[in-house]
């Protein structure tokens, strides 16, 4: 890719408002836009999210209700809610270091040091309790990566934290389950009659952010 390419995909990217609600993006894109939150990197790499893909028409009305009324959440193509963990148990350890000695054909021994430090830090160190927060710094960075894969597929986005997160878990039966919901992303395609597609851009000076040392 070259540079302006993905220079002119950071610009043509902006949090779409009014999305036409005829356009569906097609289901390889989507699929690749899943495959981006799917391989989001993640402290530990423990991947302590659950993405929902809300489809039912009905069910997205009702999320509406408790999103602010925001017309994206029943307009947008695809509307998918960014579940996080709200615990980590001993056990999720066991299972994730066991997924990767069988992925990579190793014993599960070898990473006695990397369980330790897993355990020493999240199980039994001062994050254990707050892992729910933890987890939604990572889903945050699925987040990023699936906003700018759907940019660059030139499909639109919007990212939603204008949601009752406790509301959400409700209806979408996350309550128990171990996730809670942290925020969710509308993809599809702008309205030609969405007015802040022509409006200019509101970021501040690179002096104004970075600083070299
Ligand atoms: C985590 C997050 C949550 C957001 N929540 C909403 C939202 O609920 N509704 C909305 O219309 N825009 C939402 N936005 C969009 C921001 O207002 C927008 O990204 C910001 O103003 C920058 O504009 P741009 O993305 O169009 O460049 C959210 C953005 C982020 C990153």
């Amino acid at each position: 890719m070259e540079v302006n390419e993905l220079l002119e995909s950071l610009s043509w990217r902006y949090a779409v408002k009014k999305f036409d609600p005829t356009k569906k993006v097609p289901d390889e894109k989507f699929e690749a836009i899943e495959e981006s939150l799917r391989m989001s990197p993640s402290s530990y790499g423990l991947q302590p999210w659950q993405f929902v893909v809300v489809k039912d028409e009905e069910l997205r009305k009702k999320l509406q209700e408790v999103s602010f009324r925001q017309p994206q959440v029943v307009d947008a193509s695809h509307y998918v809610v960014l579940a996080v963990k709200d615990r980590l148990l001993m056990e999720d350890v066991e299972e994730y270091l066991n997924f990767i000695a069988k992925t990579r054909g190793i014993d599960v021994s070898v990473l006695d040091g990397f369980r330790k430090s897993i355990v020493g830090d999240m199980i039994e160190g001062p994050r254990a309790a707050m892992v729910n927060y933890w987890a939604t710094h990572q889903v945050y960075i699925a987040m990023g990566f699936a906003m700018e894969a759907a940019a660059l597929l030139r499909v639109d986005c919007c990212p939603m934290e204008g949601l009752i997160p406790g509301e959400y878990d409700k209806l979408l039966g996350l309550v128990g389950s171990g996730y809670r919901t942290a925020a969710a992303i509308a993809f599809g395609y702008r309205s030609p009659e969405c007015k802040l597609q022509s409006a200019q851009k509101i970021r501040y000076p690179k002096d104004r952010v970075f600083k070299y040392l």
